[in-house]
């Protein structure tokens, strides 16, 4: 259905699954919505802010951890397979691996089409004598790999925490699914945030110049702008919490006053001190890491941590399933 945009008079498509999430999440008890809607181009861009804030240490310590390990990783893995990453956005850790596995292709998948192939077209230039073949899809679901990488060795690249962003149990189907896309010998390097002090968690999600409450409550705008929403935006404050057991920070949008508002003509209320709940990001222990790997399908085979043990690098393996005892 086509749809007038409100403030630059634009038409385009409401994503039909995007009016689905926010309606169901709206009238849910507690009410939340899928995270992946965060990333419009507006938000795409305020995540790219994110991950430069001084107090959102993940992605330095994680880039600064691939520059320490990606030799190691390149002995490890060997040259010549097609390097799969799972939500690529700019790319932007992707060079230093490319560079240490020699890979003979590289298949971004990311849901932010625009973001993708603008990505897709600077490791093509960088990198002239690999073919990069860019997927835009939902990794959550099954992705058919291009055919041009059907019968190379795979390596996935799972970075920034991602897995995170899931339940242990959505991250363990979702690793299963990626053992049965990637195939028996392939090889995972993912990146999982640690449990550490929530003095440190915390501003992360939360900083002082707002980039993450802007980021948080960028969904409602796009829900005006594309679902015909009439949320008051000012009437909502970004949240940020460490629920200890679930092992998982927490960003909400909280109600400062009772209010009423329409999305795609139906009405919705919420009391003031409600929330809406947005995104989880779970934080593991060394062994709770390499537990979920297992669990998943995949055996992990070296690992590398920041000196504060910040954060984790691990590389595992789809080995075949052995008899258990
Ligand atoms: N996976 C990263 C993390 O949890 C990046 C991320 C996803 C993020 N959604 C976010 C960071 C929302 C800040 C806010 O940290």
């Amino acid at each position: 259905m086509l749809k007038q945009e409100a403030g630059d008079g634009q038409r385009s498509l409401a994503d039909p699954e995007f009016r689905a999430d926010v309606l169901t999440g709206l009238s849910a008890s507690p009410r939340a919505i899928p995270a992946r809607w965060f990333y419009d181009r507006r938000g795409s861009e305020l995540f790219e802010d994110i991950t430069g804030l001084p107090e959102y240490y993940p992605t330095r310590t994680e880039v600064a951890l691939l520059k320490s390990a990606c030799g190691e990783v390149g002995r490890i893995v060997g040259e010549g397979r097609a390097v799969i990453e799972f939500g690529s956005g700019s790319s932007m850790k992707t060079p230093v691996l490319l560079e240490s596995v020699q890979p003979s292709g590289y298949v971004p998948i990311d849901i932010s089409g625009e973001f993708l192939r603008m990505s897709a077209a600077q490791i093509a230039g960088r990198f002239p004598g690999i073919p990069v073949h860019p997927v835009e899809a939902n990794f959550m679901k099954p992705v058919p790999l291009p055919k041009a990488v059907a019968e190379a060795p795979k390596l996935g690249f799972f970075p920034g925490s991602t897995i995170g962003n899931m339940t242990p149990a959505a991250a363990t189907d979702l690793l299963r699914a990626m053992r049965q896309s990637l195939g028996q010998g392939a090889m995972l390097l993912i990146g999982i945030d640690r449990v550490k002090d929530e003095g440190v968690l915390v501003p992360a999600y939360d900083d002082a110049a707002g980039v993450t409450a802007a980021f948080n409550l960028n969904l409602l705008e796009r829900i005006n702008r594309e679902l015909d929403g009439t949320i008051d935006v000012a009437g909502f404050r970004h949240v940020a919490r460490w629920n200890d057991d679930a092992s998982r920070i927490e960003m909400h949008l909280e109600a400062v006053r009772d209010q009423r508002f329409d999305v795609d003509g139906r009405p919705f209320s919420i009391a003031a001190g409600e929330t809406i709940h947005t995104e989880n990001s779970h934080k593991y222990g060394p062994r709770g890491a390499r537990v979920l790997l297992r669990t998943g399908g995949w055996t992990p085979v070296a690992e590398w941590t920041d000196e504060r043990e910040w954060f984790s690098l691990i590389l595992a393996e789809a080995q075949p399933t052995p008899m258990a005892p």
